[in-house]
């Protein structure tokens, strides 16, 4: 490998210097990895929830229907995330957990009140990572393909969850710290409702 560096002193003609001709072999501990000179996945997916998120900004500002602000949201993660399979709302309505929109396999209309993961968000009232469903109890299966899952509840002016995010994957641990983080501030372009 060789590296070479533009170098000039103002006024001066500017010439070609090798910075690097390195004495050691290519699979040398201390030659720079590609890899590292890549971009990680994690940076990878940092960014595209960061393109995702300047999209949905400009995109929510198109109206302030509920429905259509969240179905933007599912439609956008759902086609740009490539470990998404199950992407959608829960909205509580009358004590139930009702779908509401979502992209993805059919899935339950109703979730069994006090079971499963949307449940376990909507009473802990924070996010819930499940890196293996067939683990949690009481976790239900709209979809037997699902094998991981995420949850973030919708909390309103008095911080009461109203509805959940739901976001399952075919993978098993398919959710990761940089998911919550940007799935949580996504969820809070939707304007609290009561
Ligand atoms: N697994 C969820 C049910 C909804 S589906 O995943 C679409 C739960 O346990 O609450």
């Amino acid at each position: 490998m060789e590296l070479a560096l533009f170098c000039g002193l103002e006024g001066a003609p500017t010439f070609l210097v090798p910075i690097i001709n390195p004495p050691f072999a290519d699979n040398s501990p201390h030659l720079p990895s590609l890899l590292s000179m890549a971009m990680t996945e994690k940076e990878k997916l940092n960014a595209r929830y960061e393109r995702i998120y300047t999209q949905l900004e400009g995109l929510l500002r198109n109206t302030g229907n509920l429905i259509s602000r969240m179905a933007t949201v599912v439609a956008l993660l759902h086609h740009k995330m490539p470990h998404f399979f199950w992407t959608g709302f829960y909205l509580l309505d009358k004590g139930e957990l009702i779908a509401g929109p979502y992209q993805g396999p059919l899935a339950c209309q109703v979730l069994e009140k006090n079971s499963g993961v949307c449940w376990a968000g909507i009473l802990r009232r924070s996010t819930i990572v499940v890196p293996d469903v067939h683990e949690f109890p009481g976790h239900i299966a709209c979809d037997s393909r699902s094998n991981s899952e995420i949850v973030i509840p919708l909390l309103g002016k008095n911080d009461q969850p109203w509805a959940v995010l739901d976001v399952d994957s075919q993978k098993r641990d398919a959710f990761s710290e940089i998911d919550k983080q940007w799935l949580e501030k996504i969820v809070r372009l939707i304007p609290p409702q009561e």
